[in-house]
C-alpha cells in the first residue's frame, strides 16, 4: 500500500534532494508540496520546489506557496548555507508548471478534511509556519494526520543557527510549540541525526553516477556543503532533510526515543530551542519519537538508488 504524503518545504538543496527521493519511491503518493518562508523567501522557495518537480519530469505535483513570514516574528533565512536563490551549486531553467491558485493552508486544510481520517502523513522540512497555522484556523483537521514526520532541533548537538537553536525551529518557534504540542504522533529527525548523514567526497561522487538527475544532486551538494565542512572541519557536509522521507521508507536505518520535547519561545539566548528530555528527568509526558542516530552508509545508499531511477 502507498502512503499519502504533503511535504512542507523551503527549498534549499537538502529539501530538493529529500523531494527527488519522495518522487523517487513509489512507496509514497505525494499529493502536493507547500512552499513556506525559511532558507530563503517565499518567492524562491515556491519556485525551487518547482524547479525540482520539473528536474524530475514530474509537472503533475501540485505546489502551493504558503505563509511568508513567520507567525510572530521577522522572518530569518540562510543564504550564507544555501547561496542567493536557495538552489545554488548548478544552474536550471526556469520553472513553466504554474502555482496552484489556493494558499498552501487552503490546501493543508482542505486534503486533511477530505482524506480519510489517519491517512495523510505531514513532513515538514523548514519552519513549521504552514502547519501551525492550519492548525489554529481548522483545529478539526488535527486528529485527522496520520503522523508528522519533521526535520528540526537537536539535543546533543544543540544548535546551528544560534548556539541553541536549530534553524528550522529558530525560525518560527511559536508554530514549532503548535505543533509539538498538537498530539499529533511526531517523528523528528534533529541535527543528532542529519550530523550522522555526512555527504562525504565518495557519497557525493556516486551522487554524481546516479542517472540523469544525480549530476544535479552532486552539484547542490557540494555547493551546500562548503559551509558546513569549514564550520565542522567534518569530511562532509550533514545532509539533513531526506532523512525525513528516507525513515518512511526505512525506519530501521534509525534508532530514537520517545521522549518529551518542548519548545522555548522566550529564552534570551536560547528561542527556538528543543528542550529534549531525552534522560527522562522531567516527568513530563512524551510527545515525540526524537530520533538519535542513522545507519549513515544504508542511508546513502537508498538516497543513490532511488535517485538513480529518476
Ligand atoms: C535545516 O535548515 C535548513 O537550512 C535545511 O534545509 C534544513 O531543513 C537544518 O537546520
Ligand atoms: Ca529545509
Amino acid at each position: 500500500m502507498t502512503r499519502n504524503i504533503i511535504i512542507d518545504t523551503d527549498p534549499g538543496q537538502d529539501d530538493a534532494v529529500a523531494i527527488l527521493l519522495a518522487l523517487a519511491s513509489p512507496e509514497l503518493n505525494l499529493l502536493g508540496i507547500c512552499a513556506v518562508a525559511g532558507n530563503v523567501p517565499l518567492p524562491l522557495t515556491s519556485k525551487n520546489a518547482r524547479i525540482v518537480c520539473e528536474l524530475a519530469g514530474r509537472v503533475d505535483v501540485p505546489v502551493f506557496a504558503g505563509c511568508a513570514a513567520p507567525m510572530a516574528r521577522a522572518l530569518v533565512t540562510a543564504e550564507h548555507v544555501h547561496g542567493k536563490t536557495g538552489l545554488d551549486g548548478i544552474s536550471l531553467p526556469d520553472p513553466q508548471m504554474p502555482l496552484q491558485d489556493r494558499h498552501a493552508v487552503d490546501f493543508l486544510i482542505e486534503t486533511l478534511r477530505r482524506e480519510p481520517p489517519g491517512t495523510v502523513t505531514l513532513c515538514p522540512l523548514g519552519p513549521l509556519t504552514n502547519i501551525a497555522t492550519a492548525f489554529t484556523r481548522a483545529p478539526d483537521i488535527v486528529e485527522r494526520v496520520q503522523q508528522i514526520v519533521l526535520m528540526g532541533g537537536a539535543y546533543f548537538e544543540v544548535g546551528n543557527i544560534t548556539p541553541a537553536a536549530e534553524f528550522n525551529i529558530y525560525v518560527d518557534p511559536e508554530a514549532a510549540e503548535i505543533v509539538f504540542k498538537s498530539g499529533v504522533d511526531l517523528v523528528v529527525m534533529p541535527l543528532d541525526v542529519t550530523h550522522g548523514a555526512l555527504a562525504t567526497p565518495a557519497r557525493v561522487a556516486a551522487f554524481r553516477q546516479a542517472g540523469r538527475v544525480g549530476p544535479a544532486v552532486a552539484s547542490w551538494l557540494e555547493f551546500f556543503e562548503r559551509f558546513d565542512t569549514e564550520k565542522y572541519g567534518s569530511e562532509g557536509g550533514p545532509l539533513h532533510d531526506p532523512t525525513v522521507i528516507a525513515w518512511l521508507l526505512q525506519p530501521g536505518l534509525f534508532t530514537g526515543r520517545r521522549i518529551n520535547v518542548e519548545i522555548e519561545t522566550t529564552g534570551r539566548w536560547t528561542s527556538g530551542m528543543t528542550v529534549a528530555d531525552w534522560w527522562g528527568v522531567s516527568g513530563r509526558e512524551a510527545n515525540a519519537l526524537f530520533m538519535g542516530k542513522v545507519e549513515a552508509q544504508g542511508f546513502f545508499d537508498l538516497l543513490t538508488n532511488r535517485i538513480a531511477r529518476l
